[in-house]
């Protein structure tokens, strides 16, 4: 049985997600903490804590001067990176399990989960080396709390919560869909709220308006499978090798084959919404392989070279028609989110499958169409990364929204508020579709509904 209730566990204890600084204690360390106040210097807490220094304050009163570490354990990558406020990347490190990738076929919860712990205090440790800086010099630590694998998630938040606690540092729980919408706005320093932002990874699909920082109105989602689960499942039939991941791979075998010589439907023509499906064409793409007896088992290296161009064609046919489903979804998202907000510039393009160049043009002239202009983050930012962790945590603790540092001595048994299951917006209720309204089922409130609450308390 846990002994305690960590501080990031809002839906446990009720409270919001973030907290305005307020004056708290340690609770089973029975010491006394001063707030992590902006404005104000602590000469009690000055020796424990970067963030009571003098720091640098911008124009609009935004600290220029945080330097924050982000943690990111949500899937198969154990990531940290070291973000300034300014928006210098000190340190990026991504530690794979492409290896366990290739051997299991896919993420098995309970090896990731062991693969993340055995390298989790090295690749921190490497990322504070990389920017010459010890813990005591971090202002904040930011590490994802949801949605993932519950036991992914909880090694990155131990870890961050020891490394806070012990050092005195705030610490800022981030989703994960959010940072690979908001590290876009690192990499594009013009980039504005309201804007657009398809995020499309191994397990989402979402088509969002970010009307500004926490505030997201989703415009679809899939109803199934998302896109990067499609590549992966299509390059471990078509028997590429995975260890580069399957959608590299399969986007690499496209290059080779006939993006017209097999005749897949695209998924969800009759519904004149912004929701995916890919779950039919997977079926469709298993079908095609079948017909055309070809051997998973035997590796496309091993394959003669009619079996290959076979191959070659059911990628390039395949890589088609998944993308043009997002084409004719996100063209349609555009119209909706232009009519909620006309001063829309940007879509922003981001998650794994954004790394796919036949992607990246594809999505440039929907854009072009209809006037927006494109924003893809270079192809190691769009992969599951520390930098859109550190970079969201820097947004919002300039937001105040952040939690006080743990204590030093929590529990190793302590509860952790991790959020598997977290929408990130409320979903626009006219564009709702029968094919949607299957997939109820949620655990946690959305972001954007939970900072919308706790402003209203304020
Ligand atoms: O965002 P991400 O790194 O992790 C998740 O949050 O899921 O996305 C991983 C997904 C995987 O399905 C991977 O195969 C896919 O992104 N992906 C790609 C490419 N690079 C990564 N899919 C297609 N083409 C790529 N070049
Ligand atoms: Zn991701």
């Amino acid at each position: 049985m846990a002994s305690m209730v960590s501080t990031l566990s809002a839906i446990v204890s009720g409270l919001p997600l973030f907290r305005k600084p307020s004056l708290y204690a340690h609770s089973n360390c029975s010491r006394l903490v001063y707030p992590f106040l902006r404005t104000s210097f602590n000469p009690i807490s000055a020796h424990l804590s970067s963030f009571s220094k003098a720091r640098a304050i911008n124009s609009s009163g935004l600290d220029e001067d945080l330097v924050v570490l982000g943690i990111e354990t949500s899937c198969d990558d154990t990531a940290a990176a070291i973000v300034r406020s300014n928006g210098e990347i000190l340190s990026q490190v991504v530690s794979s399990q492409a290896d366990l990738l290739a051997r299991f076929g896919g993420v098995a919860p309970k090896m990731a989960e062991e693969a993340h712990a055995q390298v989790i205090d090295q690749v921190v440790q490497e990322a504070l080396d990389l920017a010459k800086l010890n813990e005591e010099d971090l202002s904040a630590v930011a590490v994802t709390i949801g949605p993932g694998l519950s036991l992914c998630l909880r090694v990155g938040v131990r870890k961050a919560r020891k490394l806070a606690g012990t050092n005195v540092l705030p610490i800022i729980g981030v989703h994960h869909m959010e940072a690979h919408a908001l590290v876009a706005r690192l990499v594009e320093r013009e980039l504005k709220f309201p804007f657009m932002a398809l995020l499309i990874s191994g397990g989402h699909n979402l088509l969002i308006l970010a009307r500004d920082l926490g505030h997201y109105i989703q415009l679809g989602t899939t109803i199934d499978d998302a896109i990067g689960e499609a590549y992966d499942k299509t390059a471990k039939w078509l028997g590429l090798d995975l260890r580069k991941s399957g959608g590299p791979a399969l986007e690499e075998l496209a290059r080779e084959g006939d993006p017209n010589s097999v005749k897949f439907k695209v998924p969800m023509k009759q519904h004149k919404d912004c929701n995916f499906s890919y779950a039919g064409l997977k079926t469709q793409v298993r079908l095609a392989i079948e017909s055309k007896s070809i051997d998973s088992g035997i590796p496309i290296s091993s394959a003669s070279t009619e079996d290959k161009l076979a191959r070659a064609n059911i990628a390039a046919s395949f890589q088609r028609v998944a993308v043009l489903h997002l084409e004719e979804k996100c063209e349609r998202a555009i119209e909706w989110a232009l009519k909620i907000e006309p001063s829309i510039k940007h879509l922003v393009v981001s998650g794994g499958v954004a790394s796919n160049q036949h992607v990246r043009a594809r999505l440039n002239e929907v854009v072009g169409r209809t006037g927006l202009q494109l924003v893809c983050p270079p192809p190691s930012l769009c992969t599951d990364n520390g930098v859109m962790i550190a970079w969201t945590g820097i947004e919002h603790f300039q937001m105040g929204r952040y939690d006080p540092p743990p204590p030093a001595c929590e529990p190793a048994d302590a509860l952790l508020d991790l959020r598997p299951r977290w929408p990130l917006g409320e979903e626009f209720v006219e564009g709702r579709s029968e094919a949607r309204s299957l997939r109820t089922a949620r655990i946690h409130p959305s972001l954007t509904s939970l900072i919308q609450a706790s402003m209203e308390r304020q």
